[in-house]
């Protein structure tokens, strides 16, 4: 077992999830693209040690991150040996394309809970803490996904389960058939959320509230759009935009909001802070969510991020002032 700094959970911030018991810490960690993908081994475990001592206890998964696929679960894996683990929340996800053919997709329980397997056996782990549906599927009914995470957390493979992608009705609806039919409810839900990407504000954050679900909100920094690495002219070499040739991080191409992101970075140093930070905190400003689900490609952004949670208060007149940038 590696030796980790002992006041590690003096200054994180830990949040209820919803109604539940279980905590978050504000700022969360994912591996994503990152980590088992255009990171190497050596920067992906000092990424989560230093996460670690900085009070993140909350790891993020899924079948399909990584290059190639699954490659995120096998890394970090072996780095997580390496760390307490009762002290840590592990997440994984199914949901979007694993494997060939009719079973490597979507919600059924034949999918669900296979790859569930899988994962458990890339991060040498007996259970994960949070296994999540990824996204709605139109096609499986309802009592079948949570019928199969029910089985999850009773077959002890997972504590708890979420939901990732579903907007409010679809939350609604898998909230209620857990409660109906006294199946493990889902406690979270995982959704994209950033400054320039507010759609659930428009009822889904409410929904989760309704239902007592935690919210975590995923690609908070627009994927580094929302901090000053892309306000030169010029993309950096060592950028996800410079590495990638994930269509995701091609998004990160589209230059329009940059006149936004140069206002928004101009606002958030008159705040003291770096544009991460603010666009961290904006987030959490809302009393639905739970954590900020960052990304990183190295430890030093890993402490900026953190650091945001020393300023995390906005005058009515900041907000205004944001609004009318985004706007
Ligand atoms: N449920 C879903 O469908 C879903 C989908 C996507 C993501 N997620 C989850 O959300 C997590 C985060 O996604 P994301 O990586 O796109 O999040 P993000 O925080 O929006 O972007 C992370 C990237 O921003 C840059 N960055 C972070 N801090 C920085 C700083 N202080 N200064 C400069 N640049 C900084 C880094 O880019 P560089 O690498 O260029 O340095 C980093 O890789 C994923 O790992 C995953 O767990 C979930």
């Amino acid at each position: 077992m590696a030796a980790f700094n002992e006041s590690r959970y003096e200054s994180m911030v830990y949040k209820r999830c919803g109604r539940w018991g279980v905590k978050l810490p504000a700022v969360s960690l994912g591996a994503w693209q990152t980590y088992g993908g255009y990171v190497d081994d050596a920067t992906s475990k000092r990424c989560l040690f230093r996460a670690f001592d900085l009070g993140i206890t909350h790891f993020d998964f899924a079948n399909n991150y990584g290059e190639p696929n699954g490659n995120a679960e096998a890394v970090c894996g072996r780095i997580i040996k390496e760390m307490p683990r009762n002290e840590l929340l592990i997440s994984t996800k199914a949901g979007f394309l694993m494997w060939p053919g009719p079973y490597g997709e979507w919600l059924s329980r034949k999918y669900l809970l296979s790859s569930l397997d899988d994962s458990l056996r890339r991060l040498q782990l007996d259970y994960v803490d949070l296994f999540y549906a990824h996204r709605p599927d139109p096609d499986t009914p309802t009592d079948e996904v949570m019928d199969a995470l029910d089985q999850a957390v009773r077959s002890g493979k997972a504590l708890y389960v979420g939901l990732s992608n579903h907007d409010a009705d679809d939350t609604r609806a898998k909230h209620a058939h857990a409660v109906a039919y006294h199946t493990a409810r889902p406690i979270i839900n995982q959704v994209r959320y950033h400054m320039f990407e507010r759609q659930v504000e428009q009822g889904t954050l409410q929904a989760c509230a309704e239902c007592g679900m935690g919210v975590i909100a995923y690609c908070p920094l627009a994927q580094g759009l929302l901090t000053d690495k892309y306000l030169a002219s010029q993309t950096p070499a060592d950028s996800r935009l410079g590495r990638s040739t994930d269509i995701c991080a091609k998004r990160l191409a589209d230059r329009e909001p940059i006149e936004k992101v140069r206002k928004l970075d101009a606002l958030a140093r008159r705040r003291g802070q770096t544009l991460a930070q603010l666009a961290i905190v904006w987030l959490l400003r809302r009393p639905e969510m739970t954590s900020v689900l960052i990304g990183a490609s190295r430890p030093e952004q890993i402490e900026e991020d953190v650091a945001a949670l020393t300023n995390a208060t906005f005058a009515a007149e900041e907000l205004a002032e944001i609004e009318a940038i985004l706007s």
